[in-house]
């Protein structure tokens, strides 16, 4: 899925580049909601990040015992994710790596892979990756993918709106579902906000798995 309707006339990695050069440093200090929701009451263990962004999911999950690697096509992302980490003193605890994952995937197994809004405004094949990143999960560990079921009510950008069903884009991860117990495959509404909007109503498509072998 591409998360806007025009492809920038730059390459990937300069988008995400720039966008997070611009950005500030300053990050929300939270995990992602369905990051929170589904992983606070699990073993830790070892957990693969896909699109790491800020770093608060990698922040929080090693906040709570997990040894995370976590993966951004982008340096300034990365830069500001170690900062994060550093302020939080989870540092050692977390491996950054810029990784673009439309040309690379870590070795290793991991007890949860989580993938929170890995989306991109080119063509990016997403489910060839989190397909590929599903072989990664080691038995009983989790594979957790949040979307955008919705245009966020901030968003300034032309969206594509063909938003698919949780069961749709389950479908399109084209995994073997007898290898997996479903979690939770829905939509989840929350109220979410941006810096300097006011909040609003956000629909994620959720798919949470675990591996039975
Ligand atoms: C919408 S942001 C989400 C960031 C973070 N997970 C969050 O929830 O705030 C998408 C992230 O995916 C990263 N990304 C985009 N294409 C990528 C690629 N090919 N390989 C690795 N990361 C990529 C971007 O740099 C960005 O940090």
């Amino acid at each position: 899925m591409k998360m806007e309707k025009d492809e920038p006339a730059m390459a990937p990695v300069e988008f995400w580049e720039d966008r997070y050069e611009a950005a500030s440093a300053e990050t929300s200090g939270r995990p992602t909601t369905v990051l929170e929701k589904f992983v606070k009451d699990r073993p830790v263990g070892h957990a693969l990040e896909l699109g790491c962004g800020k770093g608060d999911d990698a922040v929080w999950l090693a906040k709570q015992g997990w040894f995370v690697t976590a993966l951004d096509i982008s340096q300034a992302a990365i830069d500001i994710a170690r900062k994060n980490a550093e302020r939080n003193n989870v540092a050692e605890k977390i491996n950054f790596k810029v990784c673009d994952l439309t040309k690379d995937f870590p070795e290793g197994d991991y007890d949860l892979v989580t993938a929170q809004f890995l989306e991109s405004p080119f063509e990016f094949p997403r489910e060839r990756i989190l397909n590929h990143a599903a072989r990664h999960v080691c038995a009983a560990g989790m594979l957790l993918i949040t979307t955008h079921g919705s245009v966020p009510p901030w968003s300034e950008t032309q969206w594509e709106t063909d938003f698919p069903t949780p069961e749709e884009a389950l479908v399109a991860l084209n995994l073997d579902l007898t290898d997996w117990t479903r979690i939770f495959v829905e939509n989840f509404s929350r109220i979410g906000q941006k810096p300097g909007s006011k909040p609003g109503k956000l629909i994620d498509t959720v798919i949470a798995l675990e591996r039975n072998r």
